[in-house]
């Protein structure tokens, strides 16, 4: 070989180096930005985890928290709010009546004919999304809205008839301080809602003025909060039902409370010797709670800053948001899903029942994770371990939400002394085992319990997991479909003059 053949040899052998270093290079790189975004993930999963200690510690703070909030007014975040229903339905009620369901991102409208006997002998509902923007205006332009809607669809079920039940459920999911069964003033809203005017005013007032508007005569006969709505279904149809959890746009429970351990309002008196207490639980809070940096910013950008943490972290709401935040911060720190989007800034985005989705692809290359991606956060060409990972966020932010509400229904279960343990007295969690368990039947309404398998599953085994399988066979979770609002029509029912032949006892406490 001459001199130039070598020199050439030499330069080729040269430039192969530099090319193989730099592909080498590139892939160490790559593979360490890979590894990064598997260590955020770890990271991740690690803060959020719940095992069933920790879960076990929510359970017991829920319960001490119960107790505080029912020993003095402002003693607790949990709120315990009196309802003013002590007679549950119990499946006697007659007659045809009609509800309002105002709460999340649909109001709903429903007409139910009852036939004594535990019977519901027909019923009628209509769902319809609340416009964004009425959301935020001003209580008459809520509802007039919502009591136009009420007129159309009585003419639409009942025809040119003349109305014969008269008294309507309201069931209003949001805070309300109740003065009666049939009156009460909002304390804030919650949910993405904010109409100024209509904080610390009475609610029913302002539908009964609304229902006067419209030249509807209707009587509001019980202003219900949806997880009571629930709960009085599920009494109707089972009497050994005394508790019941929403979770859907929001989360909340209530459950049948002793009138004596009712210690803020002593003295209270009620013929059954009980009253339902409206929790509000998506306020509790608790240190054993695994908070992330995600649920920290999530919180400080929201609306209500500090507030509704326990509902931030598990209701429809919040989780799709969780998971955008979690690819956003991801997207940030490495080049796994490609450039940045700048949708991945918009809050909201990723709806939960998007994220759902993701969460349940069973398509072999997750085609519809890719969808999503493409289509809602403009994250195109993502490589399957990519999408799988998208999986995996979207599988650690329900898997904790789900198991913290088991705990929290634990913690339901435990203040009122049907989990096998002593219960609390005096705010103090006693340990060791009570005597016979009893059957105890909670039950469950709202969009992400009923049509999120994979959340239900996770509950509901969560459920089993502490209460350990000894007890576990005593607790039924029943779910109660538009138990909302039917509950809170059975509730006008049970509480109207027109039913003669109601005289119903909250059992079971
Ligand atoms: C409200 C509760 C309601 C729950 C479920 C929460 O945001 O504060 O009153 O029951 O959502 O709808």
């Amino acid at each position: 070989m001459g001199k130039v053949g070598l020199c050439l040899a030499v330069g080729c052998a040269l430039a192969s180096c530099a090319i193989a270093a730099v592909m080498v290079g590139r892939r160490v790189k790559s593979r360490r930005r890979w590894w990064n975004v598997v260590r955020a993930l770890d990271e991740f999963e690690e803060a959020a985890s719940t095992p069933v200690g920790r879960l076990r510690q929510v359970v017991d703070a829920m319960a001490v928290e119960m107790h505080a909030g029912l020993a003095s007014e402002g003693g607790s975040k949990l709120k315990m709010l009196l309802t003013y229903v002590d007679n549950l339905p119990d499946g006697s009620e007659n007659g045809t009546y009609y509800a309002l369901h105002i709460g999340g991102t649909n109001f709903r409208l429903l007409r139910i004919q009852l036939g004594g006997q535990r019977s519901i002998l027909g019923h009628d509902v209509e769902r319809k999304p609340i416009p964004q923007h009425l959301m935020t205006s001003t209580s008459e332009e809520l509802f007039d809205f919502i009591t136009v809607s009420l007129k159309e669809f009585i003419e639409t079920t009942n025809g040119a008839n003349q109305i014969r039940g008269k008294d309507l459920g309201f069931t209003f999911s949001f805070p309300v301080k109740q003065t009666s069964l049939s009156s009460g003033t909002l304390i804030k809203w919650t949910k993405g809602f904010s109409i100024d005017d209509m904080v610390e005013k009475d609610v029913v007032e302002c539908l009964q003025k609304a229902l006067c508007r419209t030249g509807l005569d209707m009587n509001v006969a019980a202003l219900v909060n949806d997880s009571v709505g629930t709960l009085a279904l599920g009494h109707f149809y089972d009497k050994d039902t005394v508790a019941a959890v929403v979770i859907g746009t929001g989360t909340n429970a209530c459950y049948l409370e002793r009138a004596d351990a009712v210690i803020k309002c002593q003295g209270l008196l009620t013929s059954s010797g009980g009253m339902v207490i409206n929790m509000e639980w998506g306020n509790f809070w608790s240190s054993h709670l695994p908070r992330t940096s995600y649920d920290i910013d999530l919180d400080a950008e929201s609306q209500n800053p500090n507030d509704q943490g326990f509902e931030k972290m598990i209701s429809g709401m919040y989780l799709g948001d969780i998971v955008r935040r979690v690819i956003h911060k991801m997207s940030l720190e490495s080049d796994v899903f490609g450039p940045v989007s700048s949708n991945l800034s918009a809050r909201f985005v990723l709806s939960t029942p998007l994220m759902a989705a993701m969460h349940e692809d069973h398509t072999p290359n997750l085609t519809e994770v890719a969808k999503i991606l493409e289509e809602t956060l403009n994250i195109k060409d993502v490589p399957l371990k990519v999408r799988k990972l998208v999986v995996k966020i979207c599988d650690v932010v329900t898997r904790r939400a789900a198991r913290l509400a088991a705990a929290g229904i634990v913690g339901i279960l435990k203040k009122i002394g049907r989990d096998g343990t002593a219960g609390i007295t005096s705010g103090r969690v006693k340990s060791g085992k009570s005597g016979k368990m009893r059957r105890t039947v909670v039950a469950i309404e709202g969009g992400l319990y009923l049509s999120y398998t994979i959340f239900q599953e996770y509950l509901n085994e969560a459920v089993s997991e502490i209460l350990g399988e000894e007890i576990a066979p005593f607790v039924t979770l029943k779910i109660m479909e538009d138990g909302s609002g039917i509950g809170s029509a059975m509730l006008a029912a049970s509480n109207s003059n027109q039913n003669v032949d109601t005289n119903t006892t909250v059992q079971g406490l």
